[in-house]
């Protein structure tokens, strides 16, 4: 069946800087042997050559390895339509363009998903047609139950792809070999080995200018809700039975529905001017489109408990901030002390498993007797050094949508469960409950 992508924002920055990359990333790879036609819809007034313009530009600027022919692959079949995204008319208009079936995709801010998956559900989608909703997925657990509804009256779930990145990376899919191919992890991977788990995100990037999207958002909802807890469904969930995607979903569901986060361990986080590697940043406040008055937080942390018998009182620390003058990106799985230590030493560091997050790879920090005397320990790594992976996550979940294989999105379950988690965290911050506190861009976040 021939596929169209229709791209509702089309001009922004998610299609520029990943989709349109990552589709000719598909052709350059042979993935896609047929060019498949994308149609962008935008407020711009812009005909189908000016949009072709300013895609050769996004091309050259974010996939710069490309060969030409590809990208004029990817070029020669884009158009694109002027139109109000929550307009039925504007929808009907540019839906009547296309030859394929429709994957709809939405790269538009989250808190415009409602009113323009009302409009679509009002023009209607022919059968076998797709819709794709990034994340966040709405804005609250009220808006993602009416998202869900809106939706199932528009394609069945199995046509619904919310995208998470986080689950196409190479890392997170790392994580299900891990556990499930190998004899040695699964045994202890429980709280009668695990003391804790921390689950870290830190960036030294700040707003880049995606102010629009992301002070209407905020650390919570822009990465927490999601990614942060997607990444914690994978390392906390019971073996699958198989990897198909009702299966996978299932099981992370199951484990996200026992997750309970302790508002009183909650850090919220803003940067002020500083310096990373010599780069310098603004004040988060003074940067272009923020609006101080919102107390918008770049910085989020918080500890949930798993509440089930495999995890049982083992605390999940979960963070991520922007502007922080260390990349940190990582999974980190701390066992308990031995029981009993036969050697002089004393109790040596515990067991750490470190699940790394660009760059991939696995690290697992144990003890070894040393090389001096041979009764002493020394702290060993054993480090992994796969090569990265040959699909970078968008392309991954590109080629998923196009073939309709949703193994690597999120179930409705999941996407409001993920509120579920977040909610009282984001109340007890709407009421000031818990300080907006201020940490300078290039240090290690809130003391
Ligand atoms: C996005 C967030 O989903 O993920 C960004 O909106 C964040 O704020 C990004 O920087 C991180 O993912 P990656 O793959 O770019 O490291």
């Amino acid at each position: 069946m021939k596929r169209s992508f229709v791209v509702l924002g089309g001009s922004g920055d998610l299609t520029g800087r990943l989709l349109l990359p990552s589709l000719a990333e598909l052709y350059q790879r042979g993935v896609l042997d047929e060019a498949v036609e994308v149609l962008a819809v935008s407020q711009q007034d812009w005909d189908d050559e000016a949009y072709r313009d300013w895609a050769r530009e996004r091309l050259t600027a974010h996939a710069p390895d490309l060969g030409a022919d590809e990208r004029e692959r990817v070029v020669a079949q884009l158009g694109h339509e002027h139109g109000d995204v929550t307009s039925p008319d504007d929808l009907r208009r540019a839906l009547a363009r296309v030859d394929g079936v429709p994957v709809v995709y939405l790269a538009l801010p989250n808190t415009v998903f409602l009113p323009t998956l009302t409009a679509l559900r009002e023009v209607g989608l022919p059968e076998g047609a797709r819709v794709v909703v990034e994340k966040p997925f709405g804005t609250g657990i009220e808006d993602a139950r009416q998202l869900n509804e809106v939706l199932h009256g528009l394609v069945p779930e199995s046509g619904v792809f919310r995208i998470d990145h986080f689950l196409a990376k190479q890392t997170v899919l790392n994580v299900l070999g891990l556990r499930f191919a190998n004899r040695v992890f699964e045994p202890v991977w429980n709280a009668q080995h695990v003391d804790s788990v921390d689950i870290v995100f830190d960036e030294d990037l700040g707003l880049e200018g995606r102010a629009g999207y992301y002070d209407k958002a905020g650390a919570l909802r822009d990465m927490l809700q999601n990614h942060l807890l997607q990444l914690l469904a994978v390392v906390a969930m019971e073996p699958p039975q198989s990897l198909d995607a009702a299966t996978l979903q299932a099981r992370k569901s199951d484990v996200l529905r026992a997750v309970q986060a302790d508002v009183a361990t909650s850090v919220r986080g803003r940067y002020t001017a500083g310096t990373i590697v010599g780069r310098e940043l603004p004040d988060y406040v003074s940067e272009d489109g923020v609006d101080p008055a919102r107390g918008t937080e770049t910085y989020a942390e918080f500890t949930v408990t798993v509440d089930n018998w495999r995890w049982s009182g083992v605390p999940f620390r979960l963070r991520t901030g922007k502007a922080l003058g260390t990349r940190r990106k990582e999974i980190v799985v701390r066992f308990k002390p031995v029981p009993h230590l036969a050697f002089a030493d004393e109790q040596p560091e515990p067991d750490v498993l470190r699940l790394q997050l660009s760059p991939d790879g696995i690290a697992l920090e144990i003890n070894l007797n040393g090389a001096g005397d041979p009764f002493d320990l020394e702290r060993e790594v054993l480090q992994t050094t796969s090569p990265p992976q040959d699909l970078p996550a968008y392309g991954l979940l590109l080629k998923e949508m196009l073939s309709g294989d949703p193994t690597l999105s999120i179930s409705d379950v999941e996407a409001e469960q993920g509120w579920r988690i977040v909610q009282p965290v984001l109340d007890a911050w709407a009421a000031d409950d818990i300080p907006l506190v201020d940490y300078p861009a290039g240090s290690d976040g809130p003391a």
